[in-house]
């Protein structure tokens, strides 16, 4: 267990950036609530309050939905050229490399990961993802379509055209704050939305940063506004809100399911990215030097906090207490500590709410007669420290087994024949991810296509793309993020047919 960073480690920047009450970007500028209040953000590496945020509600959201109409009916953004809204998305993704380091370090603070994830994966992952979305816009494009009516043939030229939704509201999650916002965020851009985004109320800050560089970048006033805030009060107000054209939300199933009832109102669209029990499978042939670590990884990675987290490990009788006795080495071998200690390797579970809830699960699954080989136990010290946790003797119907945990607890269990494991790994309600470890081409093949999964791996696990598609089957989702797929969810086709 490292020791705690003292807080006048900051930098400069995020020092002047938290010493007073943050506001909300709306219309341009950084603003009060209307209501005046503001709400605690805290630390979760020690539990300390580190800032205070204006706390949108319902009034907000309306303001913020007014403004980003006002910005895609004027046509400021959409209609702007499609290299110039290009350039500004570059010069975007310039300011937030520019401000990495001190990204970075806020986002450590705000959300507990290692300051070298948030880093080289969160931030450097925002920024390519800002330019491959800054490619699409001059690429939108329709197609000609033959049309042939029967009894007036040759009559008829018929094209499609994309346009933009129009106004999207982006509710985002707490596991990765920036790299989601810029997510649901850069696609609306690139094909002329306009966007209202909602952080996390556990995770705002690095969302209010990015709202204020986007200003700085000279985007219009009004096209990106960020209102902070509850759940059920900002996030609710989002996905009701009958001038909103489509919900683009990332997070549990339940609240899901809200924002669906909660779209009925002017049947807007809806993405959904939700949640998962992505199964890792190890076959007999793997590789056992690259599974090991990679199962570990697949758990353990941003403290499990991860949609497409491997948590459910299945493996090939043959080798499952080598595989088990890896894992739970790695497992024991993790520098725990807070996130802006250079030598950690684990940072904290994002609040009290989240680690009670994942220490509610290891002991249930206890309860239910799983063992644990590594971890179990809340580590004792101030922040939210969950033991990297892995959880054997488990059986298809236990809690642990078939619910999404969210933290760094894997359950195992062994299979014995290959026409078994498509099934193991399809009992679940989700379909997110999976990955296969195999050295066997042919069993590989046979494999994924029987995995019910928006993703499946090969000899790697939770690796994402700007390009390549991501999304649920089952109740992971809706709809598809990322690449090609996702842009033409921002977009209305709309068919233009002549008679000649
Ligand atoms: P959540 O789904 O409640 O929160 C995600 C976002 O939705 C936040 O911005 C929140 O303010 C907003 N939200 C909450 N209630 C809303 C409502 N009624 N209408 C509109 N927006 C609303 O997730 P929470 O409570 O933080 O975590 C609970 C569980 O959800 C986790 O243990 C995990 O299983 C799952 N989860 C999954 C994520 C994923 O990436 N798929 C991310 C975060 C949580
Ligand atoms: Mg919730």
């Amino acid at each position: 267990m490292t020791t705690l960073a003292p807080l006048d480690v900051l930098c400069a920047a995020n020092k002047d950036f938290l010493c007073r009450p943050i506001g909300m970007l709306i219309d341009g500028a950084m603003v009060a609530a209307q209501s005046g209040k503001t709400f605690a953000v805290f630390d979760p590496g020690s539990g300390r309050e580190i800032a205070q945020v204006a706390e949108g509600d319902a009034a907000d959201i309306d303001l913020a939905v007014k403004a980003a109409r006002r910005a895609f009916q004027d046509k400021t953004w959409s209609g702007m050229k499609a290299h110039a809204r290009e350039r500004l998305m570059h010069r975007l993704a310039d300011l937030i490399e520019a401000h990495a380091d001190e990204l970075a370090e806020l986002e450590s603070l705000d959300q507990g990961k290692p300051v070298a994830m948030a880093r080289h994966l969160d931030v450097a992952g925002s920024v390519d993802y800002l330019r491959y979305m800054a490619g699409w816009p001059s690429k939108l494009e329709g197609s000609t379509i033959p049309v042939s009516v029967p009894y007036m043939p040759n009559r008829f030229f018929a094209y499609t055209m994309r346009e933009a939704v129009g106004v999207i509201g982006c509710i985002v999650p707490w596991n990765f704050p920036l790299m989601m916002a810029v997510w649901k965020v850069a696609p609306a851009l690139a094909t002329g939305c306009t966007v209202v985004l909602k952080p996390a109320e556990q995770t705002p800050l690095t969302a209010l940063r990015f709202g204020q560089l986007v200003m700085e970048a000279g985007f219009p006033a009004g096209v990106v506004n960020v209102v902070p805030g509850f759940g059920g009060t900002a996030g609710a107000a989002l996905a009701a809100h009958p001038d909103v054209d489509k919900v683009t939300f990332t997070g549990s199933t339940e609240v899901g399911r809200h924002i669906v009832h909660a779209a009925t109102g002017n049947l807007k669209k809806v993405t959904l990215e939700l949640g998962g029990k992505s199964p890792v499978v190890i076959c007999e042939d793997a590789d056992l030097d690259i599974a090991i670590g990679g199962a570990a990884m697949a758990i353990f990675f941003n403290q499990g906090q991860v949609c497409t987290a491997g948590s459910r490990l299945l493996v090939h009788k043959s080798m499952f207490d080598k595989v088990i006795e890896g894992v739970s080495a790695i497992a024991s071998s993790f520098k725990l500590g807070h996130g802006l200690d250079p030598e950690t390797q684990l940072g904290p579970l994002v609040s009290k709410e989240q680690i009670d809830r994942v220490s509610g699960y290891v002991k249930c699954g206890l309860a239910d007669g799983a063992r644990a080989t590594a971890g179990g136990q809340v580590v004792d010290r101030a922040g939210y420290f969950m033991q990297p946790t892995v959880l054997v003797d488990t059986s298809p119907g236990m809690k642990v087994v078939q619910e999404e945990i969210f933290g760094p607890v894997v359950v195992a269990m062994p299979f014995s024949h290959m026409d078994e494991v498509a099934a193991i790994a399809n009992n679940t309600e989700f379909g997110l991810g999976a990955s296969i470890w195999t050295r066997d081409l042919n069993k590989m093949h046979a494999l994924a296509p029987a995995i019910k999964a928006g993703t499946v791996w090969v000899n790697c696990h939770s690796i994402v793309d700007p390009a390549m598609p991501f999304g649920g089957f089952k109740q992971s989702g809706w709809g598809r993020e990322h690449g090609k797929a996702g842009i033409e969810l921002y977009t209305e086709t709309k068919s233009v047919c002549l008679m000649l």
